[in-house]
């Protein structure tokens, strides 16, 4: 292969993520995630290692399926607690001058007029490296406590995103002319108001008939990121995402899921060579295999079950309390995720996954495939995820935190860059021309948004 990977850290703005038990581990830095000092001290070292970027995950409900309530989920810090990654951002971008950033921000609750403020923001404060990864969330908690009480239907849910992205994207493309800000003293004028224009959206669930509350930003519309595997998300990412952010377990079945993306993109009137694809991973390195090896089986000791149980339930909406450890687990659908639910089965169709099977494979990393190995071991086999499937790069995540990504950055990149795999320098001040061979900051012409450029004359 001869194009760079796309390499972003994946981490979360609390004190656990993925990884069940882990912060109990002498190295992980959970106790710092509430530090400004510790963001920007990551910050620093993946901007040093040439990552593009920082991609957090976030949630607006929490764990409390298994068991019927949070305690288990509390107990081990089952991403609960949740800080608001947004507000590090800026931190972090004023300590780097090229890492990107990727935020997970839900469309269940929010209102599009507040979200495209936010991002915009985020936009002029990183000078153009922001990136929203688009959810639509999955916790009947968060209807609880944000909505109505119950989720919107599954495939509904993608249905209102489609709606809130527009929203958000008319007020990026199409309320401000470019040339909007003048700062003219000799005729007072700061900003043109012939150069602004209403937006007039009116659809099922939104009304927004006027003017955005931001001037454009260096990228206008952040890099449009998507999480989310079900037909009715894939179809959502292909109209509409520029990077897709996927966990499939194995290559075979992530071949799959980045031809049917493209093959839809396409469909959509996109070039499907311009989506960007990333795969989780959790990568457990260190100087040479053996070591990396003792590391994992430490690593063991110290999982929880009832965290990796917490967890599971709260993305399918599963009490697998309900479940016993040891029998297999049949085809169930469920309204949380489907993704989760059906990745165990399309992982390996001959096997009958059982609970504890379950809870073994997530409890390091979640889903996500885990790579443990020195140097040569992971590059080898990064690389030939890269080449067996399509995808254009990683979301590197860790067990422990912080130490799994410094030693990352110290084992596998200058592997990487040794093969030319991975950049040895930034090419461009934003984040989409860093992520994409296009060339502009600004949304592709291909992208539907672009078209809402029209309603600024
Ligand atoms: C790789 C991946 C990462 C995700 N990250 C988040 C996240 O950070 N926050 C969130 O609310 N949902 C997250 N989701 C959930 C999805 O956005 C979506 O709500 C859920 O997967 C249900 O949709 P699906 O059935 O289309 O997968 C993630 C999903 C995947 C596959």
């Amino acid at each position: 292969m001869t194009n760079k990977m796309t390499i972003f850290a994946f981490d979360f703005a609390g004190p656990a993520h993925l990884s069940a038990g882990l912060w109990r581990h002498p190295d992980d830095r959970s106790a710092e995630y509430a530090s400004v000092d510790y963001w920007v001290e990551y910050a620093k070292l993946l901007e040093s290692a040439c990552f593009d970027g920082i991609f957090f995950a976030d949630n607006v409900g929490y764990h409390d399926v298994y068991k019927g309530d949070v305690a288990a989920a509390l107990r081990d810090v089952a991403q609960i607690p949740a800080n608001d990654p947004s507000y590090v951002i800026p931190a972090m971008a004023a300590a780097t001058e090229h890492l990107g950033f990727g935020v997970t921000s839900s469309t269940a609750y929010d209102h599009p007029y507040a979200v495209a403020r936010k991002f915009a923001t985020l936009d002029h404060l990183t000078k153009g490296r922001i990136g929203w990864n688009v959810v639509t969330s999955y916790s009947d908690s968060a209807a609880r406590n944000l909505g109505s009480g119950t989720q919107r239907a599954h495939d509904d849910r993608y249905t209102h995103a489609e709606e809130f992205l527009d929203v958000c994207l008319k007020l990026w493309e199409g309320s401000w002319e470019d040339g909007a800000v003048t700062r003219d003293s000799t005729t007072a004028t700061y900003v043109d108001p012939g150069k602004v224009h209403p937006v007039g959206h009116t659809g099922e669930h939104f009304t927004v008939p006027g003017i955005f509350l931001c001037a454009p930003s260096p990228q206008r519309t952040p890099v449009i990121f998507q999480a989310g595997g079900s037909s009715r998300g894939v179809r959502f990412a292909a109209a509409s995402a520029e990077a897709v952010f996927m966990n499939a377990t194995s290559k075979a079945s992530l071949r799959k899921q980045v031809d049917a993306l493209r093959a839809q993109a396409a469909e959509f009137g996109r070039d499907p060579s311009g989506i960007g694809i990333l795969q989780m991973v959790t990568v457990i390195s260190a100087r040479t295999d053996a070591e990396a090896e003792k590391k994992y089986e430490d690593y063991l000791e110290y999982v929880s079950y009832d965290g990796a149980m917490a967890r599971y339930s709260g993305w399918t909406g599963l009490d697998m309390a309900e479940f016993d450890p040891d029998t297999p687990l049949r085809h169930v659908n469920t309204n949380a995720g489907q993704t989760m639910v059906d990745i165990f089965a399309k992982m390996d169709p001959d096997k009958e996954w059982t609970p504890r099977d379950i809870a073994a494979y997530i409890g390091i990393g979640g889903a996500s495939p885990v790579i443990v190995g020195g140097p040569e071991t992971v590059a080898d086999e990064l690389e030939s995820w890269v080449t067996e499937t399509g995808i254009t790069g990683f979301n590197v995540g860790h067990a422990v935190k912080y130490q799994d990504i410094k030693d990352f950055t110290e084992f596998v990149v200058p592997e990487l860059q040794q093969r030319g795999l991975m950049r040895t320098h930034y090419d461009a001040a934003t984040l989409r021309e860093n992520l994409s061979a296009a060339g502009s900051a600004r949304l592709r012409d291909d992208h539907h948004g672009a078209a809402f450029r029209a309603l600024a004359g």
